[in-house]
């Protein structure tokens, strides 16, 4: 198959979290590998901002302006957006928010908002795609069948004070990963997770100011790499993902981190 595994032509991808960051850069990459790109996010400026980049680079991109912690709406996006593209082969979940607060300190609230968006987000997601592709005898009915990729974090590598929302939701989703890939593999569809270090976004960069320094800068020196992490590095892990060429691939943790964590 060579580097045509790698080319999306022809297949249709749902991104949710595609207004900024990872999710945005994902969205261009699967688009640029000649995927239709169905872009997801709460953030109606930046989708818009997100489409342009896509279609000035002359690929296919459409919106949906969505809340992942709403079953209903996620559900109904998905649909819409395999109906009108004929398809559906790729779920890129990467919605997601950060949260920093120790435990003592942690409320329902804190709780129900991270794990909402984190961990239900992705859920629901991965259960509107896999009903599509299902229903159209697997993976979108290609024939290496379809493929979910979920957002975790390398958060869940180790235990960091503070953390303890934000690393618990993308530890559910690591163990949703690998749930699924057992209940999805019969029927074509791979799934996998992407654990990414520390990413320059407008996350990150929120993180920093509001506790005023520089975790970028102590994670870099923390990496073999000596850097952090831009959207695009995790963006062409979730290309490898997403297409035939990680065929033989599912219930793994992909881990664009600059070697900080090398768990086994
Ligand atoms: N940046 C990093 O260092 C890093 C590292 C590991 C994992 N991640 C994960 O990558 C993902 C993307 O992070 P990012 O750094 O690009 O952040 P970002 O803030 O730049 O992008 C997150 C996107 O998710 C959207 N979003 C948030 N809540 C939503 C909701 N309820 N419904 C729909 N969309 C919603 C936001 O509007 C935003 O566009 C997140 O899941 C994050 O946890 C980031």
């Amino acid at each position: 198959m060579g580097l045509t595994a790698y080319d999306l032509t022809g297949r249709t991808a749902f991104v949710t979290g595609a207004a900024s960051g990872i999710g945005r850069a994902c969205a261009a990459l699967l688009a640029e590998a000649g995927a239709a790109v169905h872009c997801a996010d709460v953030d109606e400026k930046g989708l818009s901002e997100t489409q342009a980049l896509i279609r000035d680079a002359g690929g296919l991109a459409a919106t949906h302006t969505v809340d992942v912690t709403d079953r209903k709406q996620l559900g109904a996006a998905v649909g819409r957006a395999a109906e009108d593209s004929g398809r559906l082969d790729v779920m890129a979940a990467i919605a997601g928010v950060m949260h920093t607060g120790r435990v003592l300190e942690t409320g329902e609230e804190d709780l129900d908002r991270v794990l909402g968006v984190n961990f239900k987000g992705v859920l629901y997601a991965c259960q509107a795609a896999a009903r599509v592709m299902i229903a159209a005898g697997g993976g979108g009915g290609g024939p290496l069948g379809g493929s979910l990729v979920t957002m975790a974090s390398g958060a869940v590598d180790a235990a960091r004070s503070g953390l303890l929302c934000y690393s618990v939701s993308k530890a559910a989703v690591v163990q949703l990963t690998r749930t699924l890939a057992t209940e999805l593999g019969p029927h074509g569809i791979r799934v996998n997770a992407v654990a990414p270090g520390w990413v320059r976004t407008p996350m990150t960069d929120r993180h920093d100011e509001a506790h005023q320094r520089r975790t970028e800068a102590a994670l870099a020196r923390m990496s073999p790499l000596g850097r952090v992490g831009e959207p695009e590095d995790v963006a062409h892990a979730v290309l490898y993902l997403a297409s035939d060429a990680s065929a033989f691939t599912t219930g793994q943790i992909l881990r664009p981190n600059g070697g900080v964590a090398m768990p086994w």
